[in-house]
């Protein structure tokens, strides 16, 4: 009988430590727990137009002369159904990040687009925004949100690491 109540009273406890560490940890590090990226796009138009844009600035930036910030070391891999693919070499930190956009048509002739960020190193954690830039880069350096009032983005720090503070330094 003692032995089942000190039992409960331990499993209360490591319940209670365990829901606290988790909440702060949630309160501390809002991040994914891997260094990592999911953003989503709407663009008012066509998902053939946004897809061949995308693919252009990967292969435009594929060089590695990265005087001009991030504007470097992409690589385009390939097309997969609806899904595009690519990696990104980030020069200062030198991470390697699996990159892919994946494109629905939408409502009002719109295109949808789930992108994704994924540092291949499995010790990251951290990335100072590398993941979201990766992706955000491409769509901003191709003008892709110029001129266009269906553009949107939407992310949140749960599911893109820095989302919130990270600052992509594109041109400067
Ligand atoms: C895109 O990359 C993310 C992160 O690596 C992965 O979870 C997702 O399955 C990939 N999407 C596709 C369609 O391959
Ligand atoms: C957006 O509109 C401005 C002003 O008309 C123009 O200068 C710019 O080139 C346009 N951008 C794109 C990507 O079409
Ligand atoms: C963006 O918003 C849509 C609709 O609310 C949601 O389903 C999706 O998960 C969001 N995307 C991200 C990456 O948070």
């Amino acid at each position: 009988m003692g032995c089942c109540k000190c039992c409960c009273f331990t499993l209360l406890v490591i319940i209670i430590i365990v829901a606290i560490s988790s909440g702060l940890l949630t309160a501390f590090f809002p991040y994914p727990s891997h260094a990592s990226c999911r953003v989503d796009w709407i663009f008012g138009k066509p998902c053939s137009d946004v897809k061949s844009t995308l693919i252009s600035q990967m292969k435009a930036w594929s060089h590695d002369d990265c005087s001009l910030k991030q504007q470097c070391n992409y690589e385009y891999l390939g097309e997969e159904g609806s899904t595009i693919r690519g990696l990104h070499v980030t020069p200062w930190i030198s991470f390697v990040d699996k990159i892919n956009f994946t494109f629905n048509a939408a409502s009002g002739g719109n295109c949808y687009v789930q992108a994704a960020s994924e540092s291949a190193a499995a010790y990251a954690v951290i990335d100072f925004g590398v993941n979201y830039c990766n992706l955000r880069n491409l769509v901003i350096g191709s003008k892709l949100d110029e001129n266009d009032s269906s553009y949107k983005e939407n992310s949140t720090n749960a599911v893109c690491t820095m989302y919130s503070i990270a600052h992509c330094n594109l041109y400067t």
